[in-house]
């Protein structure tokens, strides 16, 4: 599996989420707390394996977008946080909406970054066989993901 490929796949998991929460009722409690919690295990999996695996490849073979990973993991931090915020957020609570569409927000301005001006650069210097390395260490990496969005290198960064 070709680690960008895997990340773009997990990209439109995500995605895909967030759409059904947006199509969620105002009143939809159960549902939208299943979603949140769908979410946050995605995206902290997510960040894991990128700030571990493909931060660090990604800088150490394209230097020269060091300032991108910085703002990456920067971005990853007011996530994670919010995951934090989240999972101990009533639904029905007025504020609980309003950090999901912040949250939905900034993953989507994220995303837009890595795949439209990061990606192409670190796949025209990386190269086919070193990309396929690295997503196969990735994917075996999910399994080894925390659970708790703190955890995340980022999170104490
Ligand atoms: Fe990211
Ligand atoms: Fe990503």
């Amino acid at each position: 599996m070709d680690a960008i490929v895997l990340l773009k796949d997990d990209h439109k998991t995500v995605e895909g989420l967030f759409k059904k929460f947006e199509k969620a009722g105002e009143r939809a409690y159960a549902e939208k707390r299943r979603l949140v919690d769908q979410i946050t295990k995605e995206l902290v999996t997510h960040a894991y394996i990128e700030e571990e695996y493909f931060y660090p490849a990604a800088r150490a073979k394209v230097p020269e977008t060091s300032d991108h990973v910085l703002e990456s993991v920067e971005e990853h931090h007011v996530v994670v946080w919010l995951l934090s915020e989240l999972k101990d957020l009533d639904p029905k609570d007025e504020r609980f909406d309003a950090k999901v569409t912040v949250l939905i927000e900034n993953v989507r301005h994220h995303v837009e970054e890595e795949e439209k001006d990061w990606f192409p650069q670190v796949r025209a210097a990386m190269g086919r066989k070193e990309l396929q390395e690295l997503g196969e260490r990735m994917e075996a990496a999910k399994a080894e993901a925390p659970a708790e969005p703190l955890a995340v290198k980022s999170a104490s960064q």
